[in-house]
């Protein structure tokens, strides 16, 4: 899904430059490459980074992720969980579950990260309360749908991040160039640019991420 799309050197830099990687996360890292052949959705040691960089500055008591895969990300974003704060986690996929709580369990999470196998869309509507940082992260096809879904549950000054949101650089292809993710991702990004109820901020790390700060009910 994602190629590198910045020059490798460059990134290594940053990644030089950035504090290294927890090594139970490398371990992670390393075990999701050696078993998954899409091992490339796992968010890393940039992305991870700036993740917990900003839940440790927004503090949230309660994230929403959306696409656990193999719990790299959540286990970034719950580092900056407030105290007595909690995690819940989505992902579709079964099979991923015991590899996630195999690392969430040695990071010392496992009493703030909650695990939920299932459609994100019918798992949502019942969580219930207010999550003051959301990261979506699945079905391309669904990101428009999951942002309002959330949405509702996002108090005023909460957040909404999206991965993905340049999708490869397919993005700022013509349409009938863009694949079937490529354009739901345009369109969310559109969506996002018209609604005034938002501060957004695309920010090109990865393969881009969107931050949206909710300014209006
Ligand atoms: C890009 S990966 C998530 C990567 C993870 N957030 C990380 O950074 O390490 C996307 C995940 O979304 C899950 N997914 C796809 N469709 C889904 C759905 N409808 N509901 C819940 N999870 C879904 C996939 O199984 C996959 O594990």
């Amino acid at each position: 899904m994602t190629k590198v799309i910045f020059p490798t050197n460059l990134v290594a830099y940053a990644e030089q430059y950035t504090t290294p990687e927890h090594k139970s996360l490398a371990a992670l890292n390393r075990e999701t490459n050696m078993k998954r052949a899409d091992s490339i959705m796992l968010s890393g040691h940039l992305q991870g980074s700036l993740l917990q960089m900003l839940s440790n500055m927004i503090k949230p008591q309660r994230i929403l992720e959306v696409g656990t895969y193999t719990g790299y990300s959540a286990i970034c974003l719950a580092q900056g969980l407030a105290d007595g704060g909690v995690l819940h986690t989505i992902d579709i996929d079964e099979e991923l579950y015991d590899i996630a709580d195999k690392y969430i369990t040695a990071a010392g999470l496992r009493e703030k990260i909650v695990q939920h196998t299932g459609k994100a869309l019918d798992i949502i509507p019942t969580l219930g309360g207010q999550f003051d940082m959301v990261f979506i992260d699945a079905d391309k096809g669904n990101y428009a749908n999951y942002y309002h879904a959330v949405w509702p549950m996002v108090p005023v000054g909460g957040y909404i991040l999206a991965d993905n949101v340049l999708y490869d650089g397919e993005v700022i292809l013509p349409h009938e160039q863009q694949g079937k993710n490529a354009k739901a991702i345009h369109a969310f990004n559109t969506m996002l640019r018209e609604d005034d109820r938002i501060e957004h901020l695309l920010l090109p790390v990865r393969d881009g991420i969107m931050i949206a700060r909710k300014v209006k009910p």
